[in-house]
């Protein structure tokens, strides 16, 4: 059965996650607390598992101790599934978390406490692919079904937790005001030893080139698809049906052009200019 999304603070999101939406504004970070922000699809799954293994020096078995999810929790789902407020709560600090909210809506005890916050941007077109394949599999959003209304909703941001536009805008425009590192996925896509170690700068860790590689070889798309602690195959059924397909899927760039025609791309092209125009921000020209 299908979900249905609502706007909350002016962005479209499920409606089971707006059912909850004081608690999740009033997450209390901690100072030392890392969160991964993003908007989804964009490699945020590669981008935690690349941090587990960075904090954990590329220990393979002590990031196999839990799957993905519980190591690094999801605000926003909390309250739907492990480990649940209480328990990250309890834990002590530093803790890494995951976040979907745009800038001017992420718990404002992130930025009170000056936390560091990884953020990635993947470009639009093979965000809304990947989001669009997804969204068959997410009960807790609407069928997405058929492409070309998708194609209008996404563009409008009505689609699970808003904008594109406004979200890797917001937080482009924040970057230099707050504790922010913006990467893109199509940077760590064409250079993954490059980003890792601009994360682990980032971080406070020095990594060698041996370790470099080796957190290369672990993140990688094969090797996290065949690792259940990193493949979200044990993501609640009611939230995400995996019987059919499964969360890792292609992991590479311009797959867009499998499911856009050569008009809808004509189409999108001048909306993004228009939406992108005051922005500095730029994607690497995809071929
Ligand atoms: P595709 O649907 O294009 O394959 P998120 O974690 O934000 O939900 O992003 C999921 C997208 O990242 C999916 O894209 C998924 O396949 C891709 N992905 C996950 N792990 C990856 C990795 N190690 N390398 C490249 N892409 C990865």
């Amino acid at each position: 059965m299908a979900g249905k999304l609502t706007v909350v603070e002016g962005m479209a999101v499920a409606e089971v996650v707006a059912a909850n939406w004081e608690q999740i504004y009033n997450f209390q970070a901690r100072p030392g607390d890392i969160l991964i922000d993003t908007y989804p699809k964009s490699g945020t799954t590669w981008m935690q598992e690349i941090v587990d293994l960075i904090l954990h020096d590329g220990d393979e078995q002590i990031c196999m101790r839990a799957p993905i999810s519980e190591r690094i929790p999801f605000i926003e789902l909390l309250h739907l599934m492990k480990p649940g407020f209480e328990e990250v709560n309890a834990r002590p600090s530093p803790r890494v978390l995951k976040s979907h909210l745009p800038y001017q809506l992420v718990p404002p005890s992130f930025w009170k406490h000056n936390c560091k916050v990884i953020y990635v941007a993947r470009n639009a077109r093979d965000t809304l692919t990947s989001f669009f394949h997804f969204d068959h599999l997410v009960l807790i959003h609407p069928d997405p079904e058929p492409f070309e209304d998708y194609l209008q909703r996404f563009m409008k941001g009505d689609v699970g937790w808003g904008s594109w536009y406004d979200h890797v805008k917001g937080f482009w425009a924040a970057r230099e005001k707050e504790n922010i590192l913006y990467i893109l996925f199509e940077d760590k896509k064409k250079n993954p030893s490059q980003e890792i170690q601009k994360v682990a700068k980032f971080l406070g860790k020095e990594l060698s080139e041996d370790l470099l590689l080796k957190i290369a070889k672990l993140s990688s798309f094969e090797h996290m698809k065949n690792n259940p602690m990193a493949n979200n195959s044990d993501f609640p059924k009611e939230i995400l049906d995996q019987s059919e397909k499964s969360f890792m899927r292609k992991g590479k760039v311009g797959d867009w052009k499998t499911l856009f025609t050569a008009q809808q791309n004509e189409m999108f092209e001048a909306d993004y200019e228009r939406q992108m125009s005051d922005t500095t921000l730029k994607f690497p020209k995809l071929k």
